[in-house]
């Protein structure tokens, strides 16, 4: 059996189920967050030390404004709310992603990664206005300032995924097969999972199977054994 230490998401079809079911993108947006605290919740009863969630990319600004609104008042909101329990949860919070968001926003989530820093049962990485291109040309730029030489361990260091393992299962919900632009360098040895439920209507049994498929898997890294 596989172990398993990382799961990494990507939460595509709010917009669609929020159309379908309620005539707004928005409402899906919000009915996702419900499924997000499902799945933290059923990520801890499964002893997963981390879980990274992709909720806004490098892309996502080419989006109306007021949808872009609508998401950091949502997270805004949600952060406010749930923090603490988060905390006593034992829970640590760390952004992924380039901060430069409302002066409220950013304070408020460095606020929430400080709170947590030092817990130590799941870690979430957020994934917040985060595009891996961008986050390689970073690291590419460090080494070159540093003059450093390039190679794995180098580059590995100057990415914001630093000291976190690189996930062994990656879902994507929503129909679509595709990265859009997430952990290009890291994934290059996960386990895909393409889900056909679009995000708000993903819940803890699918969740359950991706994890139980993924324990049976023969993964080779290259080898034959
Ligand atoms: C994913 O759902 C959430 C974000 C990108 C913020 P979408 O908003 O992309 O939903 P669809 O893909 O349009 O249905
Ligand atoms: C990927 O979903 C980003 C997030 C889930 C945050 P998108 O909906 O932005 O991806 P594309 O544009 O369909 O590739
Ligand atoms: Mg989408």
């Amino acid at each position: 059996m596989n172990p398993l230490n990382h799961v990494a998401i990507i939460m595509d079809g709010n917009g669609r189920w929020g159309l379908k079911y309620k005539n707004s993108r928005n409402a899906g947006h919000k009915a996702g967050l419900k499924t997000v605290e499902k799945i933290i919740k059923e990520t801890l009863k499964n002893k997963i030390k981390f879980l990274t969630l992709y909720a806004f990319s490098t892309e996502n600004w080419k989006r109306p404004k007021k949808e872009v609104k609508y998401l950091f008042d949502l997270l805004e909101t949600f952060l406010v709310n749930r923090i603490e329990d988060l905390n006593n949860q034992n829970i640590k919070l760390k952004i992924i992603g380039i901060k430069n968001f409302s002066k409220k926003l950013n304070k408020l989530l460095i606020f929430c990664e400080k709170k947590t820093a030092k817990n130590n049962k799941l870690q979430i990485n957020l994934a917040l206005n985060y595009g891996s291109k961008t986050e390689l040309i970073n690291a590419f730029k460090l080494l070159s300032k540093n003059k450093e030489k390039i190679n794995i361990k180098n580059i590995t260091k100057y990415l914001q995924t630093k000291k976190i393992p690189d996930p062994d299962v990656l879902i994507r919900t929503g129909n679509t097969k595709r990265l859009s632009n997430f952990l290009l360098w890291q994934l290059a040895y996960s386990e895909i999972f393409f889900e056909k439920k679009l995000w708000p209507a993903f819940n803890e049994k699918d969740y359950n199977k991706i994890i139980k498929n993924f324990k049976n898997i023969k993964r080779n890294f290259g080898s034959i054994s």
